[in-house]
């Protein structure tokens, strides 16, 4: 499913604005190559999140020429947007958005609702060896009753069941311990090298973002160092 182009990535000029005429995101240009993982960070409120929205094509009001190989994303419109997520982005977000009264392979395993049926028994198994690579067991209960760190783990497990071409993380290790945290790390790291996927990930965690191939810094929406 992962195509190598898919994952190139070419971003000029996306910006989101406030309603008083000020940009949330202002970002002259990024650009990001198949394998590469790409760390962003910046003091709270700086856009990143945003970013990573925006990115994803989850943002209404982003304006700007963001292509993920041949897919000019925002020109398209909200349907295609999320056919494309559903294909080729696995997002881990700030704050996981799990279904609580889902187990945690039923969480990992969410898009088996969206494609073929001959693609489910992959995707069943993609999640389900993710789900144990990430050191959780109790696959079948409701993650309303897991931890912080673990729920974080299942919501890894979930972007990454797809086998989707971009991967998408916001602050993807702020839950978990040190040990846990760099385990993590190294897994998301070489799915995205050895799986030519393009990584780019929100985190203050100065030993994830030090693994990082390149690693850009934004302020009050602004790229201030990074820009390649
Ligand atoms: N709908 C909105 N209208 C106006 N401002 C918004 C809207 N959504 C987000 N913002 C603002 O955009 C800025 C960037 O938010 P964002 O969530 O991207 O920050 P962040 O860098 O991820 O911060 P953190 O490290 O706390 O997660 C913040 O000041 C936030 O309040
Ligand atoms: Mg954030």
């Amino acid at each position: 499913m992962a195509s190598a182009d898919t994952a190139r990535l070419a971003l000029r000029n996306l910006r989101v604005g406030r309603p008083d005429g000020t940009f949330i995101l202002d970002i002259a240009g990024l650009k990001a190559e198949p394998g590469q993982c790409i760390g962003v960070r910046g003091p709270s409120g700086a856009g990143k999140s945003m970013l990573l929205m925006a990115m994803a094509g989850l943002l209404e009001g982003a304006a700007g020429d963001l292509r993920w190989g041949q897919t000019d994303l925002l020109t398209r419109n909200s349907g295609a947007r999320a056919a494309f997520r559903q294909t080729h982005v696995g997002m881990i977000f700030q704050d996981f958005l799990l279904f609580d009264e889902l187990s945690a392979l039923a969480n990992a395993s969410v898009s088996l609702g969206f494609v073929k049926v001959g693609d489910r028994a992959a995707i069943k198994a993609r999640a389900a060896n993710w789900l144990r690579q990430l050191g959780l067991q109790d696959l079948d209960r409701p993650v309303a009753s897991f931890s912080g760190g673990e729920r974080q783990r299942v919501a890894v497990a979930r972007a990454l069941a797809n086998d989707p071409a971009i991967l998408l993380a916001d602050e993807p290790t702020a839950a978990l311990d040190w040990y846990t945290a760099d385990r993590l790390s190294t897994d998301l790291i070489q799915a995205a090298r050895s799986g030519n996927k393009t990584l780019i990930a929100a985190s203050h965690d100065t030993s994830f973002l030090d693994r990082m191939d390149r690693i850009i810094t934004l302020d009050h929406g602004r790229m201030v160092e990074g820009a390649a």
